[in-house]
């Protein structure tokens, strides 16, 4: 059943793919025409993997959009005739020299998927046509070893915390289907893409010629080999992370498997990146982190930890840990994310691969999260952030670079005046029959949505930040208020205030 997708590679073509896109706009290929015709339960369902609920919806459909649907969003055999009546620019011929179906008697049978995926940046809603391998839904079973991945939720997260900055050339490590360094060229002069998979570089090159993108390059290789001696203002990367057992009956997949024993891949790319940024240069990774137990002579390590082991110390680091999970929690995600489930015969096995893997290197838990280092433009003190979010967060990329720009400001001292975001709200809580709450909260309605107890002095100084008081005049009004000598007011509050600018509740005033 895998055979056709294992062997078929997508094949590039400037002129076809200008046509291809011409068919999907003209049947409004989109995400929202299609949610419509099939409903959101149907929608919603297929991201959790089940496809008869879009197929009971379109039954008996044979429009442009139902029969494209389930070609190519659900990458079902169709009707050659409906297919051609469907990309009439295309045809049929076309779709099948572009590596994306075969012909079988009078049936269209795709290889690949072509999803349209939406997007918010800081330019506004926008939607690309992203074509990748079957998936198991597809398939109907496990993934083959050298599967091209569409876009999933890590990318997605990815996509998120990339910062929204200009910058002349960007690169994207591990591009896959070459969703990131679309995202990326929106705001770079130029994009590198590199990828260890032939034919991941050639769905991510006809993608890019699908969506009309013409400054990416394509280019072949492992990690760094491939821009060697060249540096960039922003990297950008969801490498292949997992932490996978090396044994046999363990798939390799080369989507998310660097070859590497643990967390390896992540710190040989850790140890690498800054050697390629430019000054003021950012690289933006997802990555999983072991925390290891003391063995032997080896002491216990914290993840995290370990993590700013591997970064050299004039570099600035902001890491933000949103879960943890136990082995058998991990292995047990990345066995089903493979398509093996518990009743299948090759999960134990596997399991007890990856739980003898952990127990070899005393791994009590793996951390997930994203990592930002920067290489400073200027001396300064490094920024050295590592901080674990479980809360819902968004818009994190602009939040990154607001915090970014924070402690930049920071470094040169105190804003003179200061300004509360409008995100920011006040809680109070009170016990009952009191006047003065117990507990005074402030919360964070976008970004990392924090939420931090005060007492009454800090809150009244973020109450007074309307940005026409100055820090000073503030303070000085406070000191006088709690009945506090001045110098003792401000080295209490000082640091917190700097730690409010720094997390995005206070801004200097423009
Ligand atoms: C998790 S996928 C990410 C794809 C895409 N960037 C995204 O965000 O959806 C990781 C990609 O890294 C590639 N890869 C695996 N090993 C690599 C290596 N040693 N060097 C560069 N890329 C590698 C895989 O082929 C795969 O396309």
């Amino acid at each position: 059943m895998t055979a056709v997708s294992d062997t078929l590679t997508p094949a590039p073509d400037v002129v076809l793919s200008t046509a291809f896109a011409a068919d999907l706009d003209a049947a409004d290929f989109r995400s929202e025409p299609l949610r419509r015709l099939w409903g959101d339960e149907a929608d919603d369902a297929l991201a959790r993997g089940m496809r008869e609920p879009i197929l009971r919806a379109v039954a008996g459909d044979e429009g442009t959009l139902a029969t494209l649907g389930r070609l190519l969003v659900l990458g079902m055999p169709q009707p050659r005739e409906a297919v051609a009546a469907a990309i009439p620019r295309l045809g049929v011929d076309g779709l099948v020299a572009l590596g994306l179906a075969h012909v079988e008697d009078d049936r269209v049978v795709p290889t690949s998927l072509l999803r349209p995926q939406s997007f918010v940046d800081a330019d506004g809603i926008g939607e690309w046509w992203i074509a990748s391998d079957l998936d198991e839904v597809a398939l109907d079973g496990p993934l083959p070893a050298e599967h091209v991945l569409g876009v999933g939720g890590a990318s997605r997260t990815l996509a998120e915390v990339i910062m929204p900055i200009e910058v002349d050339r960007a690169l994207d490590l591990g591009t896959g289907c070459g969703i990131q360094a679309l995202l990326v060229a929106r705001h770079a002069g130029a994009v590198v893409a590199t990828d260890v998979s032939r034919r991941a570089l050639a769905y991510a090159e006809l993608n890019a010629q699908l969506n009309g993108v013409t400054t990416i390059e394509f280019r072949l290789g492992s990690m760094f080999d491939p821009v060697a001696g060249e540096a960039f203002d922003l990297i950008v990367s969801n490498p292949p992370f997992v932490i996978t057992p090396r044994a046999e009956g363990v798939p390799a997949y080369e989507y998310r498997d660097g070859g590497l024993v643990g967390d390896a891949l992540v710190e040989q790319f850790i140890r690498t990146a800054p050697a390629h940024l430019t000054p003021g240069g950012v690289a933006q990774l997802l990555g999983n982190w072991e925390s290891r137990a003391g063995r032997k002579e080896l002491t216990g390590r914290a993840g995290l930890d370990r993590l700013t082991s591997w970064v050299p110390a004039d570099l600035d680091l902001w890491v933000v840990q949103r879960e943890e999970l136990s082995p058998l929690g991990y292995a047990e995600l990345w066995i089903r994310d493979g398509g093996t489930t518990p009743r299948d015969p090759a999960f134990t096995p596997m399991l007890n691969a990856w739980l003898d893997d952990f127990a070899e290197r005393g791994v009590t838990a793996v951390g997930f999260g994203y990592i930002l280092l920067r290489r400073p433009a200027t001396d300064g003190v490094p920024l050295r952030r590592l901080e674990r979010v479980g809360q819902s967060v968004s818009n994190v990329g602009s939040a990154l670079r607001a915090g970014l720009a924070a402690h930049d400001l920071l470094v040169s001292g105190m804003p003179s005046t200061l300004v509360t975001a409008p995100d920011v709200t006040e809680a109070r809580h009170l016990l009952p029959g009191d006047d003065d709450p117990s507990i005074i909260e402030l919360r964070q309605g976008g970004g990392f949505g924090r939420t931090i107890s005060v007492d009454p002095a800090l809150a009244a100084f973020v109450g007074a930040c309307d940005g026409e008081l100055t820090v000073g005049q503030i303070a000085a009004a406070l000191a006088q208020l709690f009945d506090v000598p001045l110098p003792d007011l401000w080295a209490d509050i000082e640091p917190r205030i700097r730690q409010l600018v720094l997390d995005g509740f206070l801004a200097p005033a423009t």
